[in-house]
């Protein structure tokens, strides 16, 4: 795992998307791996504002969504698609069916984690896959006690992440208790990986991450056996190890 240690979240973002638009330059067919939460929000932002003026085009570009809330339609205002279509797909050239996450209603949901793992080996493999960290150490919705085996499967989200995600509804009653995901194998068969971690709230996570243990315990330390992954964090997630390190 490489390291990249910034100021703060405007650079981290900054850094990403001139990743992302790298990635997109070099391979207008790109398939990139999308995250969503607050943490790529800033990457998006810089993506769409500077979309113009930096001549990169997604018109050919397909792009798979980590994960979705169960139980949440589509169009619901805090499903990941609306917010994928809000922050970034609808400010850029992206062709939308193009734009793959699963379906937070399925008629049936083991049917609909076979059908997204086919869309990742038809399309795959992902060149660039973006991730954040869960406090608790979660990639995609892959909470702590899952498998590195696994594919597109359900979870049950930790009080944690319902937590920590609530500042997206009105009440924590309203907060999906279920989510489908990408599984550990799926993330791990990326080609690159960027893991972004910005802030106080993260820092507890980029030190257990960066002791090394790789453990089902905390599914983030599975992208230790990845050969090509980039931590790109700022001074307030890095402080715990910089404090260590003292
Ligand atoms: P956040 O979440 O970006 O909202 O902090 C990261 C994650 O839970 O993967």
């Amino acid at each position: 795992m490489k390291g990249l240690l910034l100021d703060n979240y405007a650079a981290v973002s900054e850094y990403a998307a001139t990743l992302v638009e790298e990635q997109v330059r070099g391979n207008a067919q790109s398939v990139l791996g999308l995250a969503t939460g607050a943490t790529p929000l800033g990457l998006y932002e810089n993506i769409c504002n500077s979309f113009e003026e930096r001549g990169v085009s997604y018109k050919d570009v397909r792009t798979i969504n980590l994960d979705e809330y169960l139980g949440l339609e589509r169009t619901h205002p805090e499903s990941y698609y609306t917010f994928m279509n809000e922050k970034l797909f609808k400010h850029i050239d992206l062709a939308i069916e193009n734009a793959y996450i699963p379906d937070g209603k399925p008629s049936s949901v083991g049917e609909e984690c076979v059908r997204y793992d086919k869309i990742l080996d038809c399309i795959g493999p992902i060149n660039l896959q973006i991730l954040g960290i869960g406090t608790n150490g979660h990639i995609g919705f892959n909470e702590p006690g899952t498998n590195s085996n696994s594919t597109t499967h359900i979870v049950e989200l930790t009080p944690s992440t319902r937590k920590s995600n609530a500042h997206f509804f009105q009440s924590f009653e309203e907060i999906p208790t279920h989510a489908i995901t990408m599984g550990i194998k799926s993330i791990l068969k990326s080609e690159k990986i960027i893991l972004l971690a910005s802030g106080e709230s993260k820092a507890e996570a980029v030190k257990t991450l960066l002791s090394k243990q790789v453990t089902e315990r905390f599914p983030a330390s599975f992208l230790w056996n990845h050969d090509n992954v980039t931590l790109i964090v700022d001074r307030d997630a890095y402080q715990l190890v910089e404090l260590e390190r003292q």
